[in-house]
């Protein structure tokens, strides 16, 4: 029997609750999520999703949270940044559990989420973090109380990437596992574009170029595996530059496509090399998730950040270096 905080999650495909402890023990984690058999997300049919999963998902946590006589001490949502339709579901369910069991409503930032459910598995609690999905392709680092984006994508995400090549090559969403697969079983590497500007990615002109190949008829796996070789090269150069820069000791990888074994593999051969540690999310909290809402709201409830209803709006633009972290007072 704990005090528990119910964390939601519907930032773009995917319908999540999670419950921590207010120590910070994450003790339940469901999600379910929008998949296509081809094409990429509409954000309407998501939110629909997000509408149809939602009611079981809720009731499965409660039961949960019941049959473990845990106390429900506030509820927790991703207020942003995401696709509208999609963060507005999570929203309502979030308001109507707060009015309903009169506990606070707690908004937090799903990109701080994603970095700090990664940190809690950390070795030295202050890394870098590499933060790669769907949505985001960011180099972070936490400086002056907050969360700063030192290095970037400066078109699209890696994520978005390997999910459009996976599209053309005829798988649905998500694509990025089935563009990995195919890259296993490749026998060689084509010469697609490379683009690092200082701390900062460009992918767009490696999709180009992937797409005009793709046209003239190369293997796809040959493809892929090219793909997918440069730009988490990219990513790993990128990384190392601001590890160098910063000083820090340890790099940690979160977000959808931490799941690429490829990926840590080349940025632990970083780490290696600047006597630094790498860590790497659990592959269970590192696509979207309710876990880390319930987690980052558990220490924001601690803090007393509550919202009141009429705060409660989504915010679906809603930038990292705009969020406060009251919890990390004391190490800076
Ligand atoms: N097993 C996997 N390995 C690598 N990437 C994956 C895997 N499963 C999903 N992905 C990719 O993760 C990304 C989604 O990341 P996630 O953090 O869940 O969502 P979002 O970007 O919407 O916040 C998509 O690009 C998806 O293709
Ligand atoms: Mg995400």
């Amino acid at each position: 029997m704990s005090s528990i905080v119910l964390g939601l999650e519907s930032t773009a495909h995917t319908f999540g609750v999670g419950v921590c402890s207010l120590d910070g023990d994450i003790l339940f984690n469901l999600s379910h999520t929008y998949t296509t058999r081809e094409g990429g997300i509409h954000p309407r049919e998501a939110a629909q999703h997000h509408e149809e999963y939602a009611p079981s998902l809720i009731h499965d946590a409660f039961k949960y949270i019941e049959e473990n006589r845990h106390k429900l001490v506030a509820v927790a949502f991703s207020q942003g940044p995401g696709l509208g339709p999609c963060l507005r579901i999570g929203g309502v369910a979030a308001r109507a559990i707060s009015l309903k069991f009169g506990v606070p409503i707690i908004g937090v930032n799903h990109s701080v989420a994603h970095i700090e459910i990664a940190r809690k598995f950390s070795i030295t609690k202050d890394p870098i973090t590499l933060f790669v999905s769907g949505g985001n392709t960011a180099i972070v680092d936490y400086a002056s109380k907050r969360y700063v984006v030192l290095g970037e994508t400066l078109d699209i995400s890696v994520g978005n990437l390997l999910d459009v090549l996976a599209r053309d090559l005829g798988f649905g969403f998500p694509g990025t596992p089935k563009v990995l697969e195919l890259a296993d079983t490749a026998s060689r590497y084509l010469n697609v574009p490379y683009s690092v500007k200082g701390q900062d990615m460009s992918f767009s002109g490696l999709l180009t170029a992937a797409r005009r190949l793709l046209k003239v008829g190369v293997d796809p796996a040959d493809l892929s595996y090219s793909v997918v070789e440069t730009a988490f090269s990219m990513l790993a150069e990128a990384t190392e530059r601001v590890l160098v820069l910063t000083g820090k000791q340890e790099v940690t990888l979160t977000g959808g496509v931490a799941r690429a074994r490829r990926l840590a593999q080349m940025l632990e051969a970083v780490c290696k090399e600047h006597e630094s540690h790498f860590t790497v999310v659990p592959s269970n909290l590192a696509g979207d998730n309710g876990a880390m809402i319930a987690y980052v709201g558990s220490m924001l409830y601690r803090s007393e950040r509550y919202l009141r209803i009429e705060e409660s709006a989504v915010f679906p633009r809603w930038r990292i270096e705009d969020v406060e972290i009251p919890w990390r007072k004391r190490l800076d």
